[in-house]
């Protein structure tokens, strides 16, 4: 694709988002710009480009459970108009005339259910249109059914463009489609959008037959193909969001194996948000990302992990089936298999988290580990500690919670009970199976049980006889 001079990006772009379509095939309560791909609203893909485009104004047509839409919109800084009834795409612009300022040069219409266009597609019909010609995204595509056909004269001209519906079977077996997005020159729009008709199969007013007037009036009519074949596939059923789903996350796994990311299956790779990856980054099968993730250098991420909103310094492994969320890891830590890691946990270097571990709101200092079958919640752990098997922090009194302190050195064996607020205080010793009520003075054994004892003629209760 050609580079284009940055003037003719910035100049007064306006980008109409059209929505107010029923998405019926969908087969949901749910409006279908509604619907997320990637974690995300369809709409919202569609709104963040048009952001990207430096827009002038972002205005949505809404229709089809209008109410719900605008819901949806209201924090968003766009316009909108609301379009009852649905008469046709060329309707749809219409109503929007009146909001689109005459000083705006460049008008470029888009859908709600186009969800993947690239920016850099975009751009290239806004150069192409340079607010006077007209620019349309169109695809050359085995299976055209359905799709508006593009016209093209013998010199290879666009003359026209025939709805599927009204097309003749010549027509028909032409493969260049109208994916539907194009730009247009803000100029020409009033005189074009007025002189349609709804003579057609469908009885609609079709944005379409503006292409046969623009060419009648000698202006030129420029085509531009996406790079992605993906990229212009609009939603209208749920296999379709799905089939978009796995083009967006195996793009997003390459681009990153291009950087030399080891992505073991881009088939089995999710990003809903926004992933960072440092180099000698390695992710296995299965693995999804929400939020904002940073992988720092050398990060090993084992299957089936989900990581949400954290950031996981150099060279830490996390083993198979971790759920990670608002957290920070140091390096080199080795967390997993099957760790629990909730918001406000902060990890410094070389700490150990092992398997069917929960921790929360828990600080872990340099080189302590907790390997086994436990809970942290509330609790700040000091350097080289080591946590046993089965301890459990007893942070909550059922109103309040409270604070656990286990300060550097300390050990606590196995199956213990912290009932806080208690601090361990350093070097410590907890025997196994105890349940510390208070604090413990420094580098001493404490433990609260009874001492083991055995009674020689005891009897295991029997059964009645009846
Ligand atoms: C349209 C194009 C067709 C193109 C196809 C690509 C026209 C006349 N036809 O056909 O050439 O190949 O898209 O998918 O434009 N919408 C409104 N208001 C309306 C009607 C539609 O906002 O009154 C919105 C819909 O929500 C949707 C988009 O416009 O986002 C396209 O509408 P749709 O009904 O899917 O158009 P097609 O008949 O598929
Ligand atoms: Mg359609």
């Amino acid at each position: 694709m050609q580079s284009i001079p940055p003037q003719h990006l910035t100049s007064s772009l306006s980008v109409v988002l059209l929505a107010a379509g029923q998405g019926t095939r969908m087969r949901s309560s749910l409006p279908k710009v509604l619907h997320t791909l990637a974690g995300k609203p369809l709409i919202n893909h569609v709104l963040e480009r048009a952001q990207e485009l430096d827009a002038r104004q972002r205005l949505v047509v809404v229709g089809h459970q209008a109410s719900r839409l605008l819901e949806h919109l209201k924090n968003e800084q766009v316009d909108t108009v609301i379009q009852q009834p649905q008469l046709g795409t060329g309707h749809a612009l219409q109503l929007c005339l009146q909001n689109i300022p005459n000083s705006c040069d460049t008008v470029l219409v888009v859908y709600g259910d186009v969800p993947l266009l690239q920016t850099n597609t975009l751009q290239q019909l806004i150069y192409l249109c340079d607010g006077q010609h007209l620019a349309l995204l169109t695809e050359i595509i085995e299976e055209p059914h359905g799709y508006g056909r593009i016209l093209r004269d013998s010199s290879g001209q666009v003359v026209g463009i025939r709805e599927q519906k009204d097309a003749s079977q010549e027509e028909q077996t032409i493969r260049e489609i109208n994916t539907g997005i194009m730009a247009l020159p803000r100029s020409k729009l009033d005189q074009w959008l007025s002189a349609l008709t709804t003579h057609n199969a469908q009885g609609e007013y079709y944005l379409t037959d503006i292409v046969q007037l623009a060419h009648q009036q000698g202006i030129t009519i420029h085509t531009c193909q996406p790079l992605y074949s993906w990229e212009a596939m609009g939603v209208n059923s749920q296999q379709q969001l799905s089939y978009l789903e796995r083009a967006y996350q195996r793009h997003c796994a390459e681009t990153w194996q291009s950087q030399g990311v080891a992505i073991s299956d881009p088939n089995r790779f999710d990003v809903r948000g926004t992933l960072h990856c440092a180099q000698d980054v390695s992710i296995d099968v299965g693995c999804i990302f929400e939020g904002e993730v940073v992988l720092q250098e050398g990060v090993k991420v084992g299957p089936y992990s989900l990581l949400k909103n954290c950031t996981v310094e150099s060279h830490t492994e996390i083993l198979a089936f971790c759920h990670i969320e608002g957290a920070h890891i140091g390096a080199h830590n080795r967390i997993g298999p099957y760790a629990r890691i909730r918001p406000m946990s902060v990890t410094q270097d070389q700490v150990h988290i092992g398997n069917f571990v929960e921790i929360k709101k828990t600080t872990l200092g340099q080189q302590s580990k907790v390997n086994h079958l436990t809970y942290l919640g509330d609790t700040i752990v000091g350097e080289r500690v080591n946590v046993g098997a089965g301890t459990i922090t007893c942070n909550y009194d059922g109103v309040n919670k409270h604070q656990t302190v286990i300060e550097d050195d300390v050990f606590i064996g196995s199956d213990t009970q912290l009932v806080a607020p208690v601090t361990i205080a350093t070097g410590s010793t907890i025997g196994a199976g105890s349940t510390i009520v208070s604090s413990t003075p420094p580098n001493q054994l404490t433990l609260s049980r009874s001492k083991q004892q055995s009674i020689a003629r005891w009897q295991r209760p029997k059964p009645r006889k009846s």
